[in-house]
């Protein structure tokens, strides 16, 4: 074991699959088995759909590392060059979707070819006619090396539009065969491309790879590289599907296809074949406790096997920060993803051992740690999304330094003052951008949640889009900090008077040493009536059962924080101040609660409305009293 402190060698690993494997935990005992690599590894699902750094990647890299279970893995992954050579490959004939397939048909026969070559050598010890054949044709199509997919793309998509080398099908000229009996650029291609295929499945046939051993996998990973918003991008990724799916069933079970689409891409393509995919889809989801797993796997590949769980949480991180227990502080602020996970916890660790030195992580670093993160995401979210929705960054205002509880009316109003410039800058989206478009949106990238009973629904399973009927919502714990939005709703903070002092419970009894004369007297009747206000509100608060909790806990604090400052006035440790004055503000800061709370938008259904009403109904009684002291009826003052 290396010396020096544990938290030094605590390392979550690094936050792309990529990286991770050459330089951090991935295949060091860090990745964790998960559904979608399960679905993945047994053939039962095709398509595996993620977020932005929800592992897609992450499953590639152990499937191409486990080894064993297939005859052999190819992984394709586009660049620039060869996202470009799909994009513009065109085919006249032919519609845009249909000849994309055709050139990705043509990349995984061309791989299949390969791979059959070397795999008959090496696994079958024999070489039939039909993958001889299968090497000349590479041969002779300049296919047999390595070289960059875009490079070999560019080839191939030119021999497609003009005419391939297939003397070693036997076939003396593809144009030959073109002219005999296709009229069309497309239809030329798609005959002389059934010649490699059916080449290809031949000699599957004859090594008897289908049944007799593990399957080749070709995976297809990192098309976000490649992806625009246009329709050619569209055309890419449509053409890729009916090219596995039509690779599926010519191969049979000699290869194996697995396509890695980030979340966004995939639900932004439409075409009419879409439906014939929804058994192949899978949907990495991730829950807390899964990442809870992730997070200890890390801490031990990284600072020793004899990490435990209790360690990790109780020694190396705080037991609890603000009052919660820490995994589950920071897992409730990242997005359900490994991703964020990893670089929240070792912001954690760097925090505290890079910048301070020190050799536990304290609740302060966490705090620290959270504001940076929180910015982060915040960007990366944006980012994310520029291609699917470019004016998401410009949402964000609505939501800056105001309560992270809103509802569907101040939001509306906020909006409505916001949408003449977003329609000005993004005049192609003007349809999403409405209110009702831009919650769906929110909704869907996971920045909002919406209130659903008792609970707050954030995106990611299957729960349903936001409903018309529904009118709270909640900005994501993630994004709270940088967005300056830490609190429910937007109510003044109570400032109490010496709240440098140190309040001095009971303090009744000192009472008769202050300035204060005699027992009791109409002034401690006062700071009494105070706190027996403060106590109905309390009360009330918490009967509003249908008011969100967050908002709930947030009244209760500034309330508390009156109390608290009424045990300051009793005790007399207060430096100098003058009663009633100090009452006056007091009762004003419960107009202004009220007021607030009402501008929220939280008033009727949500049960704010009885809340809002003991308020005032308290400041009216307070001021009355007061009023008292100056001779006044009392009753005209404020009410
Ligand atoms: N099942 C897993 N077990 C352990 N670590 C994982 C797992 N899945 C992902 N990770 C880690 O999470 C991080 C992000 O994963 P990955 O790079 O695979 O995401 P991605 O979906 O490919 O994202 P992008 O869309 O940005 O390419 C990486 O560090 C990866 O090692
Ligand atoms: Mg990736």
């Amino acid at each position: 074991m290396a010396d020096g402190p544990v938290l030094a060698r605590l390392h979550f690993g690094r936050e792309d699959a990529e990286r991770d494997v050459t330089e951090g935990l991935l295949l060091r005992g860090g990745f964790l088995p998960n559904a979608a690599y399960r679905a993945a590894l047994s053939g039962r699902k095709m398509l595996i759909i993620g977020r932005k750094g929800s592992g897609k990647s992450a499953i590639c890299m152990q499937l191409s590392a486990d080894g064993g279970q297939h005859a052999g893995t190819v992984l394709v992954t586009p660049d620039e060059t060869a996202g470009e050579e799909i994009r513009r490959f065109e085919l006249q004939g032919l519609p845009g979707d249909s000849a994309k397939a055709l050139i990705w048909r043509y990349v995984f026969a061309v791989h299949a070819a390969r791979h059959l070559v070397t795999h008959a050598k090496d696994a079958h010890r024999r070489k039939p006619d039909s993958v001889k054949a299968l090497a000349r044709f590479l041969k002779q199509n300049g296919e047999s090396a390595g070289g960059r997919l875009g490079d070999r793309l560019a080839q191939g998509a030119r021999g497609l539009q003009t005419s391939l080398s297939l003397e070693a099908f036997g076939v003396r000229a593809g144009l030959d065969l073109a002219q005999a009996q296709a009229p069309s650029e497309g239809a030329q291609a798609a005959r002389q491309l059934e010649v490699v295929e059916q080449g290809v499945a031949g000699a599957f046939a004859d090594l008897g790879c289908a049944g007799g051993h593990g399957p080749l996998l070709v995976m297809v990973d990192q098309l976000e590289q490649v992806w625009s918003a246009e329709a050619d991008s569209n055309s890419m990724v449509i053409g890729l599907l009916l090219a596995a799916k039509h690779a599926v069933s010519l191969y049979g079970g000699a290869v194996r296809f697995l396509l890695f689409l980030r979340a966004d891409i995939y639900d932004s393509l439409s075409f009419g074949e879409g439906d014939k995919f929804r058994g192949d889809e899978l949907r990495i989801t991730w829950t807390e406790q899964a990442l809870r797993d992730l997070a200890l796997a890390r801490a031990r590949a990284s600072a020793g096997a004899e990490m435990t769980a209790e360690r990790l949480w109780a020694e190396l991180f705080p037991a609890a920060v603000e009052g919660e227990e820490t995994a589950s502080y920071l897992f409730r602020r990242c997005l359900p993803r490994p991703r964020d996970a990893i670089q929240f916890l070792n912001l954690c660790q760097e925090t505290a051992w890079l910048i301070h030195g020190r050799e536990r992580i304290t609740e302060a670093d966490v705090l620290q740690a959270g504001r940076q993160f929180s910015d982060w995401k915040l960007k990366d979210l944006a980012l994310e999304y520029l291609v699917a929705h470019p004016f998401l960054k410009h949402l964000f205002p609505l939501f800056q330094n105001t309560g992270y509880v809103v509802t569907r009316a101040v939001l509306g109003s906020r909006f409505d003052a916001a949408a003449e410039s977003l329609h000005r800058l993004f005049p192609a989206y003007t349809d999403v951008l409405t209110l009702p478009g831009v919650i769906d949106v929110l909704y869907a990238v996971g920045f909002l949640g919406v209130r659903r009973g008792n609970d707050v629904v954030f995106a990611g399973g299957d729960d349903l889009p936001v409903q018309a009927h529904e009118t709270e919502f909640h900005v994501h714990p993630c994004f709270r900090a940088a967005l300056g939005a830490t609190s429910a709703i937007d109510l003044r903070h109570f400032e109490p008077l010496g709240a440098t002092t140190r309040v001095v419970q009971g303090g009744f009894h000192q009472y008769n040493d202050t300035g204060f004369a005699s027992y009791p007297t109409r002034d401690h009747q006062l700071v009494q009536d105070l706190r027996r206000s403060c106590h109905s509100i309390l009360a009330q608060t918490s009967r509003a059962v249908s008011l969100a909790q967050d908002a709930r806990d947030e009244i209760t604090r500034q309330i508390n924080r009156v109390l608290d400052e009424t045990s300051i006035l009793l005790s007399g440790t207060a430096s100098s101040f003058d009663l009633e004055d100090r009452l006056l503000v007091t009762t004003h800061y419960f107009d202004t609660l009220a007021a607030q709370l009402l501008a929220s938008g939280l008033d009727g259904t949500t049960g704010a409305g009885d809340v809002v009403r003991r308020i005032e109904e308290e400041a009216r009684r307070m001021r009355r009293r007061l009023g008292g002291s100056y001779g006044s009826s009392g009753s005209s003052a404020g009410s």
